[in-house]
């Protein structure tokens, strides 16, 4: 076994003939992507009609969400560059990210974070990757301002979402789906934040239509959070708000590239409230296995409001022929957030180091 093809099977070595890189590319990968695409039976009965619903579970990258897959993009495209030192604005998975691959590529990494909105996992992983943190009064939005100002006289490469090699890495996920099923699916579901995932899927859904390893175009749905729901109102907003921290923006980068996936997709946007959100979290840790952080949880919510008994008239989703197939992503780990999810924590109930203690407490 030799050492190069040990780090061998990341996005990039796998994906390379549909990517921006050539033989003077470093590769600097974690192993990243060929995330399982999950059949989710429960889901699939709320849907009915004989649909079937699939879960990307993104949150089993190395970082434990989706934006690995640009960043090993974005990072060795900044070594391939000279770059010696990268910046993001983050509502914490991708400073996570960036600070993981500036880690393993040996270059400085500097994350704007809005200060005090960060879920703890990501904060501690910007810090255990060795990334310079620095914590702005502000939200993602004026951080992510901030970050544009500073790139444009300093020498450092930016790795948000605005840099297209980020959008490049991210629609392998669509690949990969396509890849799996066979096909493109019929319906593809994703929380919206800055936008970037949404247009990259699409990226990838139409470059493999293109060239003939898919039949089909999705419909492209996304779900924004109440509280931070610019694309929906079609304004920007000021203060956004919702206990699912990543999706917290206000005033999306990509926010034309995705308003143009939905449309002409035929699909639509729509919006999910905090407690549609957290309630869809726990179902699907509870009755699917899987466990995913409250942004995350958004397309699942979306899926349930729009599908369950209370449908909404607004998305094209209780319209999709019987038999379809959908696919949600999830876009991040459920322990990047430990502190929403601890909130689950029921009373514990304590019993003395006995079997029949414990058997006599579970009978009542
Ligand atoms: N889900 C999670 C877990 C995220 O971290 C993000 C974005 C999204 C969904 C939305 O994706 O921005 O491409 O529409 N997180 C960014 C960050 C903003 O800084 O980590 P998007």
């Amino acid at each position: 076994m030799s050492l190069t093809t040990l780090h061998d099977r990341g996005v990039i070595a796998r994906w390379r003939a549909h990517l921006p890189v050539s033989e003077k590319t470093p590769v600097i990968s974690l192993n990243e992507g060929s995330t399982p695409l999950i059949h989710t039976p429960r889901l699939s009965a709320i849907v009915g009609r004989g649909c079937e619903v699939f879960v990307k579970y993104e949150g089993l990258n190395p970082t434990g969400s989706f934006k690995d897959r640009g960043m090993t993009m974005a990072i060795s495209k900044a070594c391939e560059q000279g770059a010696k030192a990268v910046i993001c604005a983050s509502t914490g998975n991708t400073s996570a990210a960036a600070a993981a691959y500036a880690a393993r590529a040996g270059i400085a990494c500097i994350v704007l974070l809005p200060a005090g909105k960060i879920a703890l996992g990501k904060l501690a992983q910007a810090f255990m990757y060795g990334s310079k943190v620095v914590a702005i009064e502000g939200n993602f939005d004026d951080a992510l301002r901030l970050v544009r100002e500073i790139g444009e006289t300093e020498p450092i490469a930016i790795v948000n979402s605005i840099n297209p090699f980020r959008l490049e890495g991210q629609k392998t996920a669509a690949f990969e789906i396509i890849e799996t099923l066979g096909d493109a699916p019929d319906v593809h579901i994703m929380p919206v934040g800055n936008a970037g995932n949404i247009s990259a899927y699409w990226m990838g859904y139409r470059e493999f239509h293109a060239i003939g390893r898919a039949t089909r175009l999705p419909k492209m749905i996304g779900y924004q959070a109440a509280g931070s729901a610019p694309i929906y109102h079609n304004r920007i907003v000021e203060k956004p708000e919702t206990v699912a921290t990543a999706i917290r923006i206000g005033n999306p980068a990509s926010w034309e590239k995705a308003t143009a996936a939905m449309r002409d997709s035929g699909g639509a946007v729509d919006i999910v409230t905090d407690e549609q959100i957290l309630s869809a979290q726990a179902w699907l840790a509870s009755h699917e296995g899987i466990f995913v952080e409250p942004a995350s949880a958004a397309s699942i919510a979306g899926l349930m409001k729009c599908c369950g008994q209370d449908r909404c008239t607004t998305c094209p989703l209780p319209a999709i022929p019987e038999g379809s197939r959908i696919v949600c992503t999830v876009t991040g780990h459920g322990l990047k957030d430990p502190d929403v999810a601890s909130k689950q924590i029921g009373n514990i109930t304590t019993a003395k180091a006995d079997k029949r203690a414990i058997l006599d407490l579970l009978a009542t």
